[in-house]
């Protein structure tokens, strides 16, 4: 097949969170399968500098966007065999310092960047040489298309491809002004109830899930939870509408780039049947951090977008409660600058025990997972969450909220003792994560059980090679809807 992918992040040539590992790590897995993808993402700056076998293509956009006309250049990159990156060039829009924001306020033109961007997207779904039998369209950012797509068909483009929607977190819709609408220069009647308007706002996400043909997002449990009041952030009513056309495919894996066995972030690597660089690793990580160098002592780690759904704030009150027994905590985060100060406070209160490193930083991020003993994820919400999965192969104990697909990730011994890779908590309160973690220090001191626990997390098996038939299958059914 062909298929025709649109993300506002890919790895590794731009990324603030999972979505571009996850789009990355489908197209790769598409492409490996024998199948053609192409991936449309924006320029970003510095991209080209750290790519430089891309080559322009002789195309040049001139798109309407309301009452005026962008202009865009295109460029592109063979990744591997089947696989094509084309980057959207409109400096103006992208190239900036940061990809969505600066000094955590949104660029105040991001309705336009990114209907430009899913204009850009149905402009080459229509007019590449290659025709793509499916366009598969990842989060608000580029959740018009489908209706664009829809469009075209009604201003006679006979036989637009199906479409696919992917919501990686219902909590980022893509929520703008009435006014935003025009830039889209579809009819009025897509700014309705039953399709881009939300309590008279334009809601790009909404819009896609409206219009989309068939709807993912990226774990079972997240595809229930969704259709709650709960969790359904306004959308569920529309989405227990589309229930049929909605499917839950827990995110894979990319364990070319996250493992312990080849893996140039590592002090050092190892693997199930050789677990002592696991211990080098931990030593130079509190060494790294300034904390004491003991490997007797359980060291807890986190990794993350500092964000409300993230549990920063269950978090902190459970370490504060846990922190005056023998363990440490390390956390890598950037985000609010309210739960950093919460961080900064946690150091001051228990300096050799905590630190902190606020910031991005792909190589620490390795090495954390390496590191330590256990992988804190409290989320509120989590669609699918890869540091967990990540956290599993590194044979890191992750300790988990049951919530979305940090439920369909991880084995609890509640579950089953004998196949446990984690511990999972229930109530979203500092309380629950406190007693979570109590268990994981009477694990700790149960070597053998640990161990055990340990080879069950790093055998967990969430590659690519398995996931990517579910979104072929997703692929096949919306092309038959489409031709019936
Ligand atoms: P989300 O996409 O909601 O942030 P995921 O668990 O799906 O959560 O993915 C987060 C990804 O971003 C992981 O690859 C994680 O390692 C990475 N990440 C998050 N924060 C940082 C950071 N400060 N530095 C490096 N990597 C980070
Ligand atoms: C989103 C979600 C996260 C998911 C990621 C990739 O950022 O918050 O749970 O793992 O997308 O699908």
């Amino acid at each position: 097949m062909n298929i025709l992918l649109a993300s506002s992040e890919v790895f590794p040539f731009s990324k603030t969170g999972g979505l571009a590992d996850m789009v990355a790590a489908l197209a790769g897995a598409l492409a490996k399968e024998g199948h053609e993808a192409r991936v449309v993402t924006p320029l970003y700056r510095g991209i080209r500098e750290k790519f430089p076998a891309m080559r322009k293509v002789d195309w040049f956009f001139h798109l309407p966007l309301g009452l005026k006309f962008v202009q865009a250049e295109l460029w592109e990159l063979d990744v591997a065999r089947g696989l094509k990156i084309y980057f959207v060039d409109q400096a103006s829009y992208f190239d900036r310092p940061g990809i969505y924001q600066e000094d955590n306020f949104s660029y105040a033109d991001n309705a336009e960047r990114y209907i430009f961007l899913s204009k850009c997207v149905v402009h080459l779904a229509r007019y590449l040489a290659w025709r793509p039998d499916v366009v598969h369209v990842h989060d608000w950012q580029v959740a018009l298309v489908p209706a664009l797509l829809a469009q075209q068909k009604n201003e006679g483009w006979g036989n637009p491809p199906p479409t696919v929607l992917t919501i990686h977190n219902l909590a980022y819709q893509g929520v703008f002004v009435e006014q935003a609408f025009a830039l889209t220069n579809l009819p009025e009647s897509f700014f309705n109830t039953e399709g881009a308007e939300f309590f008279g706002l334009l809601n790009c996400l909404k819009a896609g899930i409206a219009y989309a043909d068939i709807i993912t997002t990226v774990s079972p449990r997240y595809a229930r939870e969704i259709t709650t009041e709960e969790y359904g952030c306004g959308l569920d009513g529309l989405l227990r509408r589309r229930q049929k056309d909605l499917a839950g495919i827990l995110n894979g894996v990319d364990y070319n780039e996250w493992n312990t066995t080849k893996n140039p972030h590592l002090f050092k690597t190892y693997s199930v049947g050789r677990m002592a660089g696991k211990k080098v690793n931990k030593l130079e990580l509190q060494k790294f951090f300034g904390l004491p160098v003991d490997a007797a002592t359980p060291l807890f780690g986190t990794i993350s977008r500092l964000a409300e759904q993230k549990g920063v704030d269950i978090q902190l009150g459970a370490l504060a409660e846990m922190l005056n027994t023998k363990m440490q905590f390390v956390l890598l985060g950037s985000g609010s600058p309210e739960y950093e100060r919460g961080y900064r406070d946690l150091v001051r209160q228990f300096p050799s025990k905590v630190a902190v490193r606020f910031g991005y930083d792909e190589t620490l991020a390795h090495r954390i997972e390496a590191g330590c003993d256990f992988f804190l994820m409290p989320s509120r919400f989590e669609p699918c969450g890869l540091n967990q999965m990540y956290s599993l192969r590194y044979g890191t104990i992750p300790i988990v909220r049951a919530t979305g697909g940090l439920d369909d990730s991880v084995i609890d011994w509640m579950q089953n003792p004998r196949l446990a890779t984690g511990i999972k908590f229930s109530d979203y309160t500092s309380r629950s994560l406190a007693k979570a973690i109590r268990k994981a220090l009477v694990l700790f001191n149960q070597p053998k059980l640990l161990q055990a626990c340990r080879r069950n997390a790093m055998h967990a098996d969430f590659s690519w090679e398995q996931t990517v038939h579910n979104y072929l299958s997703i692929y096949h059914k919306c092309t038959n809807i489409t031709s019936s």
